[in-house]
């Protein structure tokens, strides 16, 4: 599909008011979307497991307008109103305009809510551009019944990734996979699809404890980290990288090679803090408890062959990843051992989840 797939016909029926609301999941990169070309266009494939406890509640209630010169909307994040995260809705709009034309038309009041806690370190922008962008398909459904459930979800994708990139992989669960690669069918890097290869039952309930090292506001914004891409020395061998492996993932995920799967996964992390460490401006994200977890985290995988392992955002938050089957044993070893690194003790237990899912 090209981006000409997602332009509306003319609308036939405009609803006067409504009300709709979604809640929309966050997501982990397992092979990580660093670096972009215009319009939002990821500079190599990704996967990520959709999570299912870290989400985005949205509620957008619409009323028709008088005039239709201009966007006219309220935020209301946890109760309070909160004029500045208007300035990147309103850049949503812009982006999204041609695609929803009926953003004119309507007054929005949007609210949100977060079930992490605010400045815990965990970007909302996945979740919650997903969440708006549901919503707003939603919206686009009522004016188009035959809409299909497919073309409604890959459009809602679509729009969120003009968002946040990322959060074109927060519509549905439990694998998604964004970007064109040569050897993944249907994969685009113009929305999330769910990754077409077989997986082994072994990655279907994959377990992911965030532990909270530094709880304060991100220190560059992923925007422009990704910018830093540009012009950067190893770009070119990064996003080849990427490429590679989600070709290797291909056997990985079909054979159920936990050994090869925390290779790449932590090789991956690993290699997003490298770019920005070798980026100019250069900066480093990690906290020295994020090291001494990693090095935790080698020496029990390494003394009790349990296959856990690490991945990192572009912060300092460790994700704790490892299948159900140690689960137990994974839980003990974090609380005894990890928790300590964590700020205030705070961590997240999470999973993997199956996408999100309209409330009401
Ligand atoms: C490190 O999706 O937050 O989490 O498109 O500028 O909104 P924008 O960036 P964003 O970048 C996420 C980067 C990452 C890796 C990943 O999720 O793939």
């Amino acid at each position: 599909m090209t981006e000409k797939d997602f332009l509306p016909l003319p609308y036939k029926t405009l609803p006067a008011e409504g009300k709709i609301t979604w809640k929309a999941p966050s997501n982990i990169a397992l092979v990580k979307y660093w670096g972009k070309k215009k319009d939002q266009i990821p500079a190599n494939p990704s996967i990520s497991f959709t999570l299912d406890a870290c989400a985005t509640t949205t509620t957008v209630s619409f009323s028709k307008k008088e005039d239709t010169e201009s966007f006219s909307f309220d935020v209301i994040f946890e109760g309070n109103r909160k004029d500045e995260f208007k300035p990147k809705i309103l850049t949503f709009f812009e982006r999204i305009e041609a695609y929803v034309p009926f953003l004119r038309t309507y007054h929005f009041n949007i609210e949100t809510s977060n079930s992490f806690p605010h400045s815990s370190g965990i970007a909302s922008s996945a979740s919650g551009m997903a969440a708006l962008s549901l919503c707003l398909m939603d919206i686009e459904k009522q004016m188009n019944a035959g809409m299909s459930e497919d073309f409604f979800k890959r459009k809602a994708s679509f729009l969120a990734r003009l968002g946040s990139g990322s959060a074109c992989r927060s519509i549905e669960g439990d694998l998604i996979q964004w970007g064109g690669h040569e050897k993944i069918a249907g994969s685009s890097d113009l929305y999330g699809i769910k990754y077409p290869h077989e997986v082994n039952p072994v990655f279907k309930n994959f377990h992911d404890t965030i532990l909270l090292v530094h709880k304060g506001e991100k220190q560059v914004s992923s925007t422009a980290g990704h910018n830093l891409m540009h012009g950067h020395p190893f770009a070119t061998e990064r996003f080849a990288q990427a490429h590679d492996n989600l070709d290797r993932l291909e056997h990985i995920f079909r054979d159920g090679d936990l050994k090869q799967f925390i290779k790449i996964v932590e090789s991956e992390a690993l290699t997003l803090h490298a770019m920005m460490m070798t980026s100019m401006p250069y900066f480093i994200l990690m906290k020295p408890d994020t090291l001494h977890i990693i090095h935790k985290i080698w020496k029990f995988r390494e003394s009790t062959k349990t296959p856990i392992c690490f991945t990192l955002d572009a912060g300092a938050n460790v994700h704790v990843l490892y299948p159900e089957s140690v689960k137990e044993k994974a839980i003990q070893f974090i609380q005894n051992e990890l928790v300590v690194h964590c700020e205030n003790g705070h961590y997240i237990c999470d999973r993997i989840g199956n996408g999100a899912r309209r409330l009401i």
